[in-house]
């Protein structure tokens, strides 16, 4: 099957064997093996989830426009071992840079970063630090794209209004007969949205500029150097398009500040750990300082309540209905996850001031 796939692709030498590979959820991912000559390559294989991506041709071209783009800046910049720092797309016969399976799957082909590694949760203040300095790059690299090209793959990602309508909604239908059970969090849906109104006055206004961001912040999307630990490539461009700093550093701050998972149960141990935050804002601002506007920086913080918060209403939204979004192990994984993000963004709203009083020290 993978043989039949990778044959449409330019791909010198013999398919060896090919593994699924990483921890991804979203694609279906597979490291591919070919014999050069009699040297192993490998290479990354990817079908896209057209659930998630209606309009896979998008997330294609968006990732070429911003490799392509990041590429020539490397370039530009004498840079060494470009290979390893800017993700590659192996074109396809016909010209294009996937292909449509019988089943109208669409596979996309990457050249394997070598000797890197990703990590799944954040262990160390340098892992944060180094993400987030990748992150930072990532989006200076973009700073000067021409937006035009790029199209969003997701519309209304992160829409709060929109995620609200759908909130309310689903209260309103109650299809799942759910609603009397998860009143205190309707309330606290209810006491913060306030946030909604705010966010939309800074973009609505253009107070806060739109910008080619990743939209996918996580740590396990940026691949580490297997010798010295430092970040080599932001990967899975799948969400790259325009959008705002806010969340992608608000994203970083949700995804990899607790030491709890976002799906475990232990509330009391859900904590925005502030030495990881610094070493985000750290790791960030040190490639974003001088790109990024006055307001941009002053709202970082925010970026991370509003993102906590819209998490926290899209959980509670598809316990409300049912669990048609994420998958679910056991019945109330939903609502375990609103409330695990519920008690981070009590853990950030109680650290606001310290917060934002350690984004001061790195600009
Ligand atoms: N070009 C690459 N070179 C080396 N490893 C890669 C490459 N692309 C992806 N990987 C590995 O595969 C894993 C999954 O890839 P990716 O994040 O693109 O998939 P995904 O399904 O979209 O993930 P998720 O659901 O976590 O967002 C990565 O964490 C990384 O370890
Ligand atoms: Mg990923």
């Amino acid at each position: 099957m993978i043989n039949s796939i990778a044959d449409n692709f330019i791909i010198y030498g013999d398919y060896v064997r090919s593994k699924p590979f990483g921890s991804g959820h979203i694609n279906d991912t597979r490291l591919v093996t070919f014999n050069e000559d009699g040297r192993e390559v490998n290479y990354i294989f990817r079908k896209i989830n057209k659930n998630v991506f209606k309009n896979p041709e998008i997330v294609v071209s968006n990732t070429l426009l911003v490799t392509e783009h990041i590429r020539t800046k490397l370039e530009q910049q004498n840079e060494n071992d470009i290979l390893r720092k800017v993700v590659a797309l192996i074109q396809a016969k016909d010209g294009k840079y996937f292909y449509v399976d019988e089943n109208d799957g669409y596979w996309s082909v990457l050249r394997f970063i070598e000797d890197s590694y990703t990590v799944d949760f954040v262990e160390t203040t340098e892992q944060a630090y180094q993400a987030a300095k990748a992150f930072g790059e990532f989006t200076k690299q973009l700073s000067d794209i021409d937006v035009s090209g790029i199209k969003e793959t997701i519309p209304n990602y992160h829409n709060l209004k929109s995620r609200l309508k759908t909130f309310d909604d689903a209260v309103q239908i109650d299809a799942a007969k759910r609603v009397n059970r998860v009143t205190k969090e309707i309330n606290a849906v209810d006491k913060n949205r306030n946030l909604q109104e705010e966010i939309a006055i800074l973009l609505n206004n253009g107070i806060i500029p739109i910008r080619i961001v990743h939209n996918d912040t996580k740590i396990n999307n940026v691949m580490l150097d297997d010798k010295t630990g430092k970040g080599l490539a932001v990967i899975d461009l799948d969400t790259v398009m325009p959008g705002t700093v806010l969340f992608d550093f608000g994203d970083m701050i949700r995804s990899s500040t607790s030491p709890v998972e976002e799906d475990k149960a232990d509330y009391e141990e859900v904590k925005m750990r502030i030495n990881i935050f610094e070493a985000i804002v750290q790791g960030y601002l040190s490639e974003l300082k001088d790109v990024l506007t006055k307001s941009e920086i002053e709202n970082l913080v925010y970026g991370a309540e509003v993102i906590v918060y819209e998490q926290a209403v899209r959980f509670l939204t598809d316990y409300i209905l049912g669990d048609v979004y994420y998958g679910i192990a056991y019945e109330d994984h939903n609502l375990v996850r609103a409330k695990n993000q519920f008690a981070l963004l009590d853990s950030i709203q109680e650290q606001k001031e310290e917060m934002e009083k350690i984004v001061k020290k790195y600009i």
